[in-house]
């Protein structure tokens, strides 16, 4: 067992953080305040090459795994939520690609959305099939004398989803089958019959797109099948459980984020004639804050380690998003405590960041469907 990280990943966590303190926290409370896609910062991370972290370097991407993606999106969390999450999410599509893609997809796809710095949406949720993904009802039936999968139905929610030139869309194939007849097709921006409907107005992560999609006699040529016909369930499934270590380190990077702040105010805010650091009440809320970050973060590292040395890992992602979302949630509260009045003000970031950090918990999964998926592991069910 090695708890340390090695030479590149702590140069790779430098450059992340650089980045971070550079380019995103400048920008963080505008685009909180506009409620802005960050397109700058995403084709500033794509030019350093963050948007192919995961991807083989043949198709665009920069290698490194689940680690490498922890590492920079927890730095990124630290000071933009919105764009770490942007990032994150996006993450999902080129590393669904890589496992699931054929050779051709690979080719065409992989090179736009890492290095060139085209957005990916994932889209599996819809209107009433959020926690039960699996009651989806968006059809992709296909018509034998084009040789195209015909789309019809509307996704929710969907993060990226009006910034998106490629997204995979989950529709049944074999509605009959239910979720055994769920398939995962590739549909381009643009495409006649596809278009964006409501952008969500958000409590947090406002920094982020969410956006309605709508599919009306949407057609697609076959070959943007990805994987096999009725295998979109259990490729949904698997890209979330990669995707849910993310949500974990963009937990794990608000927190640190908050910390680091609470730590600063404390040392400079003067009550009662000595800095508020002196205060034993408020030093234990940072003792709690910190202990307990610092065992989040071990889990996202643990789950993201089992994911590289393709072990199964589906139970640890689950409980490392349930963790640290919980703990996001407890430790941005109490950031926002600490500073009083002024951590109420959007003057400064904790306002934002304990609305941001709330999402953690439901995104991705609520923290109650990962309780389904920790506890069928455990009781083995
Ligand atoms: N990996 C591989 N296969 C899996 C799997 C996994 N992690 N989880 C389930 N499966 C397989 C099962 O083995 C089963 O296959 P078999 O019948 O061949 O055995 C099949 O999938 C059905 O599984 P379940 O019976 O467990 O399905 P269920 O209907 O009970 O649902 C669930 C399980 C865990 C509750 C699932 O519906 C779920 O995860 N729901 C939450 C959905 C979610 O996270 N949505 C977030 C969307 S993305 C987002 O928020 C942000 C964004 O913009 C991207």
């Amino acid at each position: 067992m090695d708890f340390m990280l090695s030479n590149e990943q702590r140069m790779l966590q430098k450059l992340a953080a650089q980045f971070a303190e550079n380019e995103l926290e400048p920008m963080a409370a505008e685009l909180d305040e506009t409620h802005c896609f960050p397109v700058e910062n995403f084709q500033k991370m794509a030019r350093l090459g963050f948007t192919g972290i995961g991807v083989p370097r043949e198709y665009g991407g920069v290698g490194g795994g689940a680690v490498e993606e922890v590492l920079v999106v927890t730095e990124f969390a630290k000071k933009c939520m919105s764009s770490a999450a942007t990032l994150s999410i996006h993450l999902i599509v080129p590393h669904l690609l890589t496992q699931f893609g054929t050779e051709e997809q690979k080719r065409t796809y992989l090179p736009r959305i890492t290095a060139g710095g085209e957005v990916a949406a994932f889209a599996l949720t819809e209107p009433n099939a959020g926690s039960d993904a699996g009651s989806a009802k968006t059809t992709a039936i296909f018509d034998s004398e084009t040789n195209e999968y015909v789309l019809n139905g509307t996704k929710c929610f969907i993060t990226g989803g009006s910034r998106a030139s490629v997204l995979v869309i989950f529709a049944l194939t074999q509605p009959a089958k239910g979720l055994k007849g769920m398939s995962a097709i590739l549909v381009e921006r643009g495409t006649p019959g596809f278009s964006v409907g409501k952008v969500e107005n958000k409590m947090g992560l406002r920094g982020s797109e969410t956006a309605e999609l709508i599919f009306e006699d949407c057609r697609v040529p076959a070959c943007n099948l990805v994987g096999k016909e009725g295998q979109g369930f259990k490729i949904a499934m698997q890209a979330l459980d990669g995707a849910r270590i993310g949500t974990g380190a963009q937990a794990v990077g608000i927190a640190e984020g908050a910390i680091d702040l609470s730590v600063k105010y404390m040392h400079e805010r003067v009550q009662f004639g000595k800095p508020i650091a002196a205060l034993q009440g408020l030093q234990w809320y940072i003792a709690d804050m910190a202990t307990k970050t610092e065992a989040a973060k071990w889990l996202v590292y643990r789950a993201a380690c089992l994911h590289d040395a393709g072990a199964p890992f589906t139970k640890e992602a689950a409980m490392c998003k349930l963790n640290a979302s919980e703990n996001a949630r407890f430790v941005t509260n109490l950031a926002l405590q600490i500073h009083g009045g002024y951590g109420y003000m959007k003057d400064y970031p904790l306002e934002r960041m304990y609305r941001d950090a709330k999402l953690t918990e439901i995104y991705e999964g609520t923290s109650e469907i990962h309780k389904v998926v920790i506890s069928r592991a455990v009781l083995g069910k």
